[in-house]
């Protein structure tokens, strides 16, 4: 068999994404893919040989850094959320410089934060959520101490795209002198594009970091992640000498690194503007609000009332739908608490692929 023959018949082992209700990655645009094609073969791990690449990556680092309220900020474009949230907390441990390091995230932040007390020896302490899903501001101040290096919150969680209280967690690491780390890695392509945004981004003072993905909901090409800092100073506590290459000092997780991220973002970020951003966030809500109605007409009830694209609904059977639901190359995903079935309504999940799914649905339930 013709190796890309072959290629194929693995690529279509795959389940695309018209059955996909559960990931928070998407097909990418066509510019996307366009611009990913042209950068091929580029490494940012080796910027000398590569100038234009990194002409490009500053311009996009600002152009995310406007859109978040400082377009002074330092950054990279790294390989997704999970770099971008060990990098934040990384920057803010080597500048806060404490023994026995902690740090306070909510109970709801994503499963990066496991890999991130693991790699970087901080303690994690988890503070509770209120009814709403949203960090608790008492469990935060109570679990805060003198070797806390940072607070975490979260501008659209993984399981129930809720956003923690950022105004009240900023005035908090003000008032503390802590570094407040934003996970905005999904919610950071969202909100800014909302009706009425809720202001999670660097014009509160304490936020330090900001997490922001473009291969969510940026509809670029795997892998975009984005990590931004306040300033300089945060990039500076993350650099390594690097004695054999173009650049004498890196501050990157990964060594070699794509330029293909860089590109697709900025291309799509470019070519549709705000303006087309919020018709696509427009589309993802509406569609949301499409799901919610189908099942609410089937007796499921949201854990929450849907603050962007994503929706969980009670049901003591979420993970035998889910499974039952997979057997039928459908994809969708549960929560840890409470037992509830979740979706994310990504650019793919047209009105077409909804209604195509709910008629699988109503067979499984
Ligand atoms: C809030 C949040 N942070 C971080 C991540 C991790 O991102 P990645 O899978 O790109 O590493 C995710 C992934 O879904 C997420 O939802």
């Amino acid at each position: 068999m013709d190796v890309l023959e072959e290629l194929r018949s693995y690529r279509e082992k795959d389940i695309p994404y018209s059955r996909v209700l559960s990931s928070m990655c998407t097909i990418p645009h066509e510019l996307a893919v366009k611009a990913h094609q042209l950068f091929i073969g580029t490494n940012l791990g080796d910027p000398g040989i590569f100038p234009g690449t990194v002409e490009l990556e500053r311009k996009l680092v600002s152009m995310l850094g406007e859109l978040l309220h400082r377009r002074d900020c330092a950054g990279y474009i790294c390989s997704g959320g999970t770099e971008a949230n060990i990098q934040g907390i990384r920057s803010a441990r080597n500048l806060k410089r404490r023994k026995d390091p902690n740090i306070v995230i909510p109970k709801t932040a994503h499963f990066s934060f496991e890999k991130i007390c693991d790699i970087l020896c901080v303690e994690v302490r988890r503070a509770n959520v209120d009814e709403d899903y949203r960090v608790d501001l008492a469990e935060v101040e109570g679990l805060i101490d003198g070797r806390t290096v940072a607070i975490v919150g979260i501008a659209g969680t993984t399981e129930l795209g809720q956003i923690d209280p950022i105004v009240e967690l900023s005035k908090l690491s003000e008032e503390k002198d802590i570094p407040l780390h934003v996970d905005a890695a999904f919610g950071g392509l969202v909100i800014p594009f909302m009706d009425r945004p809720y202001p999670f981004d660097f014009a509160n003072k304490g936020v330090t970091s900001i997490t922001i993905d473009p291969h969510k909901m940026g509809m670029a090409t795997i892998p975009a992640g984005g990590i931004l800092f306040r300033d300089e100073s945060f990039l500076k506590a993350l650099e390594v000498e690097t004695p054999y290459l173009t650049s004498k000092m890196q501050f990157t997780l990964t060594g070699t690194r794509p330029g293909t991220g860089v590109a697709s973002a900025y291309a799509v970020l470019k070519a549709l503007g705000y303006n087309g951003m919020r018709e696509i966030v427009k589309r993802c809500l509406k569609n949301t609000r499409i799901l919610v109605e189908e099942m609410s007409a089937l007796g499921f009830e949201p854990v929450i009332e849907p603050v962007m694209n994503v929706v969980a609904f009670k049901t003591e059977r979420a993970e035998e739908i889910k499974q039952e639901l997979y057997r039928r190359r459908w994809v969708i995903s549960t929560i840890r608490e409470p037992r509830a079935i979740r979706f994310v309504v990504m650019p793919h999940v047209t009105e077409e692929v909804i209604k195509n799914f709910m008629g699988e649905f109503r067979r499984v339930v």
